[in-house]
């Protein structure tokens, strides 16, 4: 028997079995009332005859009185009545736990009808059934819709629903589910009811419905064959003008699938709702996708380039999960990489086709490597298919989503695109309407390519991030060029106790695109053999734990270009002097590598001025970033993106990740350094790049416009960090003038981050104009929130507190939550890791509150304090303590359990 506070039980993909039920046809009738709802829930059910447990009696004399048993899922149900077939059961006939119902004997084949009462106004979980501000609205992924009502919860068991919502006209007037409408009326007692039909078997997790007082913005869009599509967007009135920029992108999301994947919408209707409190970014509802304000509204004046950017992909994204999700779902939670990578990688090309896709790529790659690379060598880390799991809420990661969708970029890559086309064709066509594995999805690409997929599928299975070591030798005689290759990865902490019994991590085949750079540009060069075609670029597919490749007829010594466009999501480590690092920067013709030299150019800067830091040396600047700095800053500017990019120091959590062990302290005071001394050293060519920047006309979000602002922000980040005289009069005119959100924000971020003393009361007024102007846009102020959250001047552990103590803050809205505190704990490191520990005991103290209104939400704000090996030893005590202060709250949440009991 499950028990709410027992230790929560591990569950393992190797135990997967088929449902032994199957349920045809869910019709579902929701009352809503005052302060509950009735759910009403018809279920047409019969034996599956695929289930091995149908024909195979293990000999066991219980299995057979087990046999006829039915086991549904259900939280939270206050259970009112319960009938199969027409026949109401007696309580001997079936048990009630907190998480199950199980009925003694069922036919094979019946319907049963339950009724339960659930409190939707109660529910501060924000899964199943909860009210938001104005709105009711659900949340079923992954294991929500057993709060709605008893079900066979798993993605495995699909039904054709048919819904019926009712509830006041006049508090709800509006009444959505998914699919079609098919009635709606009257009850009388100012109530209304409507019927909403979904044709598409589904999963329960893809369940929906919304009820409230909600406006409309109406579009259509007509498909490739020719059928018209009507798009709806409600939102709150008050959001009505912050509606267009969400359908553009969902309609430019909808010819891109037909263009690029083939694949047509299969309704006459979708609907988006936006919702205020919301634990993820959006959710793909069959014809009916729930999101988060923060990822749907944007209008010029509220939001920012990024914003505009995140809203574009993440409609475009619950957009592509219509096929690769809903239409082919998955098995089982083990394959949840299978929608959501393939998803991510779709919209990240998608993203990349519509505005720039270097800076897209460096995006990724940026969040690649700061959060999953530390994800995978942290305690949590899991293969992109995980072998088990406590609580599956906590596998919604980085490493699913990111690392799936590298996963399948380097099948794309292997493939070529006309391949990958063909193999995605013939996944969606054999597996419609099927849920499925991600071994069934390599198999496609397998059979479309003839190759054998076996050594890769190592990408899907092993845990941690492999660290690919090149060398490079040139024959001068010759004229041949060796690159020498050798793959290794680490065994984590975690793993070390499986390693001993002798399971050895296998090795990867690891795409390795290359070129072979000279002061002249990329060569012409053939890898190991003469006939194949002579290219400047070439995917080399190392399969071998060491391998060399040998290029013929070069004429040269060569700088070689590696893992362009980051080929694979490995650590790459090969000995570049600063001269050929320079060099890539001006000559690579990969946008991303010329990126990346730059970054690594700074990080061998940094790593020598943080050992000078740490052995009280003064830090001297060397001139050879300032000088390639100055390069770039004098081209022509016909790609400011890039400038922009290349121009960016390696973050302070990059520089973090890729530390032995993690010295905050100095790398922000080093990052600060170096900050400040290309910020003076080229001062002059900073403020005519920030006047040369601003814009003319009025603001347009176009992908010229956003890098101008991009590097202009930049450059008035870099004057300030020079603490130039005339910067504060430049940042206090942009905050004063600025008519867009992008431009206000840059300047607000940096004059509250300057230490100067004039800057201080300037931010002060300036934090109180920006409040008074927008206090009554719940989006605004949480960038309002995030500046302040971020601020890295010395004492943000007592702003951040006072923040909360702010009348417009709310633990139980999780878009706040993350602005205060998960900005402070992820993105403030030398305040969150100041001396004494104070940080991570509030950080405790919050996921402890937490854990009782939303377990999700606490548990992945636990994150940081997970890291705790990679600390200063006095540091690793104190946040060690923390966790165990945590463990030992007797009522934990499964997800907040699972987290903490892992990382100790
Ligand atoms: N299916 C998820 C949303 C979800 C995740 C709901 C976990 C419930 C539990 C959705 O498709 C998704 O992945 N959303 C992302 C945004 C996306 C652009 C990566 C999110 O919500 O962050
Ligand atoms: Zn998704």
């Amino acid at each position: 028997m499950a028990m709410k506070d027992a230790q929560p039980g591990t569950i393992h993909l190797k135990d997967y079995e088929a449902p032994r039920y199957l349920i045809d046809k869910t019709t579902l009738k929701v009352e809503i009332e005052q302060d509950k709802a009735k759910v009403y829930a018809t279920l047409n059910m019969r034996r599956n005859p695929e289930s091995d447990y149908s024909d195979n009696c293990s000999g066991n004399p219980l299995d057979s009185s087990l046999d006829s048993s039915l086991v549904l899922s259900g939280q939270q149900l206050s259970l009112e009545h319960i009938a199969i077939n027409g026949a109401s059961l007696t309580t001997e006939q079936y048990v009630v736990t907190e998480e199950e119902l199980t009925i003694h004997q069922v036919p094979d084949q019946f319907e049963l009808v339950t009724e339960v009462i659930i409190y939707p106004k109660q529910n501060t979980s924000l899964e199943g059934l909860y009210k938001s501000r104005t709105m009711y609205c659900t949340q079923c992924e992954a294991e929500g819709f057993r709060r709605i009502t008893y079900y066979l919860d798993r993605p495995d068991v699909m039904s054709e629903f048919t819904t019926t919502i009712i509830a006041d006209q006049s508090e709800c007037p509006v009444l959505l589910a998914n699919g079609n409408p098919i009635g709606s009326g009257k009850v009388g007692d100012g109530r209304h009811w409507a019927t909403w039909h979904d044709p598409f078997r589904k999963p329960a997790y893809l369940f929906a419905m919304v009820a409230g007082d909600l406006s409309v913005v109406e579009d259509q869009f007509t498909t490739c064959s020719g059928r018209i599509v009507d798009i709806r967007l409600y939102v709150e009135p008050k959001d009505k003008d912050k509606c267009g920029h969400a359908i553009q992108s969902l309609k430019h999301a909808m010819t891109w699938d037909e263009q690029v994947y083939g694949r047509e919408y299969d309704l006459d209707l979708f609907m988006i709702v936006a919702v205020d409190d919301f634990n993820m970014g959006a959710m793909e509802n069959k014809g009916l996708n729930i999101f988060n304000t923060s990822c749907v509204l944007a209008h010029p004046e509220t939001t920012t380039d990024a914003g505009f950017q995140r809203v574009e992909a993440v409609v475009a994204h619950e957009y592509f999960h219509n096929w690769s999700g809903n239409r082919v779902t998955c098995r089982d939670w083990f394959q949840l990489s299978l929608k959501e990578g393939f998803t991510v990688f779709r919209d990240a090309e998608f993203s990349a086709d519509m505005g720039s896709r270097t800076v897209k790529r460096v995006e990724d790659i940026n969040l690649l490597r700061t959060v999953q690379f530390a994800e995978d060598a942290g305690p949590t880390a899991h293969p992109v298919q995980p072998a088990s799991y406590m609580e599956i809420s906590n596998f919604y990661t980085v490493t699913i989503y990111e690392k799936g969708a590298e996963v399948v970029r380097m099948i794309h890559t292997l493939l070529g695109p006309e391949l990958f086309r063909q193999g995605s064709d013939l996944y969606f066509s054999r597996h419609d309407g099927q849920a499925v594995t991600i071994e069934d999805f390599v198999a496609a690409m397998a059979e479309v390519s003839g190759r054998d997929f076996s050594q890769f599928m190592n990408w899907y299975r092993q845990a941690g991030t492999p660290r690919l070591s090149v060398r490079s030798e040139y024959d001068e005689k010759a004229q041949q060029y060796r690159l020498h290759f050798k793959q290794s990865c680490e065994v984590t902490k975690l793993e070390e106790g499986k390693q001993q019994q002798g399971k050895q991590k296998n090795p990867y085949q690891i795409p390795v695109k290359v070129g072979l750079v000279t002061e002249q540009g990329d060569l012409a060069f053939s890898a190991s053999d003469e006939k194949n075609p002579r290219e400047k670029s070439q995917v080399i597919e190392i399969t071998e734990p060491e391998q060399t490749v040998v290029f013929e007829g070069i004429e040269t010594c060569p700088v070689p270009s590696l893992l362009r466009g980051f080929s694979a999501p490995v650590k790459l480590d090969y000995p570049y002097s600063r001269e050929e690092l320079a060099l890539l920067m001006s000559h690579d013709s990969d946008g991303v590598n010329r990126w990346d030299a730059s970054q690594q150019l700074a990080i061998q800067l940094m790593q020598s001025l943080m050992e000078d830091y740490r052995a009280s040396k003064p830090l001297v600047m060397d001139d050879c970033l300032s000088q390639a700095y100055a390069k770039i800053l004098s081209e022509s500017a016909d790609d400011r993106a890039m400038q922009a990019l290349v121009l960016t120091l390696p973050s302070e959590l990059l520089l973090a990740e890729i530390s032995d062990e993690i010295d905050v302290e100095a790398i922000h005071q080093v990052r600060r350094f170096l900050c400040g001394q290309l910020g003076s050293i080229l001062s002059d060519q900073w403020r005519d790049t920030y006047h040369a920047n601003i814009s003319t006309g009025s603001y347009i979000h176009n992908a010229s416009e956003v890098a101008q602002r991009s590097l202009k922000n930049l450059a008035l980040r870099y004057l300030a960090n020079a603490k130039t005289e005339d910067s504060l009069a430049l940042v206090q005119s942009q905050f004063d003038e600025a008519d867009n959100m992008t431009d206000r924000l840059a300047a607000l971020s940096t004059l509250v981050n300057d230490p100067r003393p004039e800057a201080a009361v300037l931010a002060m007024q300036a934090l109180e104009s920006f409040f008074n102007d927008w206090h009554h846009e719940p989006l605004v102020l949480n960038q309002w929130f995030q500046v302040q959250a971020a601020c890295s001047l010395p004492g943000g552990l007592s702003r951040v507190k006072a923040l909360m103590e702010h009348s417009t803050f709310d633990l139980h809205n999780p878009n706040k939550v993350r602005s205060v505190i998960g900005v402070f704990c992820n993105s403030n490191p030398v305040n969150f890791h100041c001396d004494g520990g104070e940080g991570y005991r509030f950080l405790a103290d919050q996921v402890l509150a937490l854990d009782k209104l939303n377990p999700q939400i606490a548990a992945r704000l636990l994150t940081p304090l997970t890291r705790w090996r990679r600390f200063s030893e006095q540091k690793q005590a104190l946040m060690k303590g923390e966790l165990v202060r945590i463990m030992s709250e007797p009522k934990l949440s499964s997800d907040t359990y699972e987290i903490v009991s892992k990382s100790l």
